[in-house]
């Protein structure tokens, strides 16, 4: 089997969890890592033996030896890095948010299709154990033709602590922690044609909104609600477990606690555990974030090798980000929005 090599940049606090992910995986290997700060570098090429280190991600690509970049920088940096990745004809994967518009997310698809190199957003929420489960379920007509559904994530975490950007950004909940939650509704319910969505800061410590509503029209007709909060308190934390209920003409499914997994239909009722894998390098509770990432990953290689688009390409993740988008702008406005205006 042929070796692939990637180069990382950004070297911080959600990159540990990407290179655990990728020395954990045959076929590939991470022979470059950039971080414009020297201390974060130092650690991360300490951890894991990574000889090769630049403080100027232009420099790194423009000097190659690898055949992807996995760019692991916070939102205001990837139109740039995705650009330039364009520039050198590298396949990239970028984490989500995408960018910090729809437009400049256009920009960056256009730039990599012209570029003839493959892009993926790293969009790993729907990689999840119980998402994944969720999703065969549905898929295996169990509850019939689902027609209501419902994706909800509501903690009190202090996310803050370990990303101390999040408390100081105008755009706080639907942009990093919805956006996964949207991206759920889209792959379990398929695309929507309108968003209407409330906000609230509650936490008078940050900048931006903490909890969302949002309800949203499918285009198969499913109307679903996502509902996202870090403001609420509960006598037992669930961070960080999506919870989901969708109901079908035949029945109904339920994803709750400790990944405890309902699906009622016409055949009786079955409960089951859909609990992630715990890896040797993750720790609860991130265990179920960490699994979806070396899965994400993984399904990035295989698609490299084989020449396929992957699943939460570039060209696919607009229209989580365009929910993002029409999220905040229904908020503003109290109006309903197409989601078609936006994606035109
Ligand atoms: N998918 C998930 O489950 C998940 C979870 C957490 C965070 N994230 C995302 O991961 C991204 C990174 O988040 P984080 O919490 O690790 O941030 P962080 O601030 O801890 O790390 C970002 C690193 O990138 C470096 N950097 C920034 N711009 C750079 C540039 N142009 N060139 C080189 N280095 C640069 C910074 O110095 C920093 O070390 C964010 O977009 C965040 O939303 C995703």
């Amino acid at each position: 089997m042929t070796v692939m090599k990637g180069a990382l940049i950004g070297c911080g606090f959600f990159a540990v969890n990407q290179m655990h992910a990728w020395a954990g995986l045959e076929g590939v290997e991470i022979v470059a890592i950039c971080d414009r700060d020297p201390e974060r570098l130092r650690i991360i090429g300490d951890q894991f033996g990574i000889g090769r280190r630049h403080q100027d991600a232009e420099a790194m690509m423009a000097e190659g030896g690898f055949d992807f970049v996995d760019i692991a920088t916070t939102v205001n940096s990837h139109r740039a890095l995705v650009e330039l990745a364009a520039l050198h004809r590298l396949p990239a994967i970028c984490q989500k948010p995408f960018a910090p518009t729809l437009a400049d997310a256009k920009a960056m698809v256009a730039a990599m299709e012209a570029a003839g190199v493959p892009l993926m957003i790293h969009e790993n929420f729907r990689w999840q154990t119980p998402i994944l489960a969720a999703k065969s379920v549905l898929a295996s007509g169990a509850i019939g033709e689902p027609f209501w559904g419902r994706v909800s994530f509501r903690s009190g975490y202090d996310v803050f602590s370990g990303q101390p950007y999040l408390a100081t950004s105008k755009r706080f909940i639907i942009e990093d922690l919805g956006i996964h939650s949207l991206d759920i509704a889209r792959y379990l319910f398929g695309d929507a044609a309108r968003m209407t969505a409330r906000t609230r800061r509650v936490n008078p410590a940050i900048a931006g909104e903490d909890v969302a509503t949002m309800l949203l029209d499918h285009e198969s007709g499913l109307t679903s609600i996502v509902d996202v909060s870090y403001a609420t308190k509960l006598p037992e934390e669930s961070f960080p477990e999506t919870f989901l209920e969708v109901d079908g003409t035949e029945g109904a499914l339920r994803l709750g606690k400790n990944y405890r997994l309902t699906v009622h239909g016409s055949k009786g009722t079955k409960v089951r555990e859909v609990a992630p894998h715990l890896l040797s390098w993750a720790s609860r509770p991130w265990h179920n974030i960490q699994e979806s990432v070396a899965l994400i990953q993984h399904h990035w290689v295989e698609r490299l090798q084989a020449g396929r688009e992957p699943d939460t390409s570039g060209r696919d993740n607009l229209r989580t980000l365009a929910l993002v988008e029409a999220a905040y702008l229904s908020a503003e406005t109290g109006r309903t929005v197409d989601l078609g205006e936006l994606l035109r």
